[in-house]
């Protein structure tokens, strides 16, 4: 990028001349790099770009155009309000898992929660930070992953209490005595059969077994069904995301034993399932 005499607008611009579908990821690459605001990028008639700062941008744009996503060639993305730090190691947070915490915000504080799957943190360490929840435990069967979402804990709120703990769901070593009011979940839920269909920028980057149980997409949830009822305290509930191929009646009849209630998400989509 050459960087005399030219303004921040006219750089986006030159950037996403041939491709407007990039402006959202090339304006937070600006805004990471010069460390500003969105708005600065458009207002503040100081903002200038030395050359170093010019060739990271360039560097950036380049891997976001062959189809990386912007939030691993940052290293962040956002969640509730705030960023996580994140790796290819990680699912990239969704805006749709948000909804758990806006349900979790309409409860009374829960005593003891429970996450399977916590990957980034992006949950765990939001309803910590949110004061959600008195007492964490968050587990995965990927060290790697655990390794990140404990650096989120540290970054975001030191002082608050989250166990880590490394377990496979499916042969779990939890142990067998305690109970929780609340346990959430966004498992993998996409069927192994719709992974070819996703966007390159998912199926080429983001962790396979963040994104499916390698079956149909209800592997996850017959095991809460099974577990579900060992795990909960006796007025304990369940907040499972679901995705779109997870259809409800297949999760109605999984889930027969229990109360089962669904909430949408802003585009009207079910998004969550709360099991009690
Ligand atoms: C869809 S990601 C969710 C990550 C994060 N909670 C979020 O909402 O973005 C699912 C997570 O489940 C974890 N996982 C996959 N199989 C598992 C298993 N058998 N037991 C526990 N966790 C598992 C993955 O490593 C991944 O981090």
């Amino acid at each position: 990028m050459s960087t005399a005499k030219k303004s921040i607008i006219d750089f986006i611009k030159s950037y996403t001349s041939e491709n407007l579908d990039i402006k959202y990821e090339i304006e937070l690459i600006f805004q990471d790099v010069l460390n500003c605001k969105k708005i600065d990028l458009y207002t503040n008639k100081n903002l200038s770009i030395n050359n170093n700062q010019g060739q990271i941008i360039d560097d950036y744009v380049k891997r976001v155009k062959s189809g990386e996503p912007v939030q691993y060639v940052l290293s962040k993305a956002p969640f509730y309000g705030r960023f996580f730090f994140v790796t290819q190691d990680v699912l990239i947070p969704r805006f749709d898992s948000e909804l758990i915490i806006d349900i979790l915000n309409q409860h009374e504080v829960c005593d003891k929660l429970l996450e399977i799957g916590v990957g980034s943190g992006n949950l765990a360490v939001t309803i910590a930070a949110e004061q959600l929840a008195n007492e964490i435990i968050a587990t995965d069967i990927s060290q790697k992953k655990l390794d990140i979402a404990i650096h989120n804990k540290k970054n975001i709120c030191p002082n608050s209490k989250i166990k880590f703990i490394i377990d496979d769901f499916f042969n779990s070593h939890l142990c067998p005595n305690e109970k929780f009011d609340i346990i959430i979940s966004n498992p993998p839920y996409i069927p192994q059969h719709q992974i070819v269909h996703l966007d390159n920028s998912v199926k080429n980057h983001e962790p396979i077994d963040a994104l499916t149980d390698g079956y149909d997409g209800f592997n996850f949830y017959k095991q809460f069904a099974l577990a579900g009822n060992d795990l909960l305290k006796e007025n304990g509930f369940m907040l499972l995301e679901i995705g779109v191929d997870n259809d409800l009646k297949s999760l109605y009849d999984i889930f027969s034993m229990y109360d089962f209630k669904v909430y949408k998400d802003i585009n009207k989509i079910p998004r969550v399932i709360k099991i009690s």
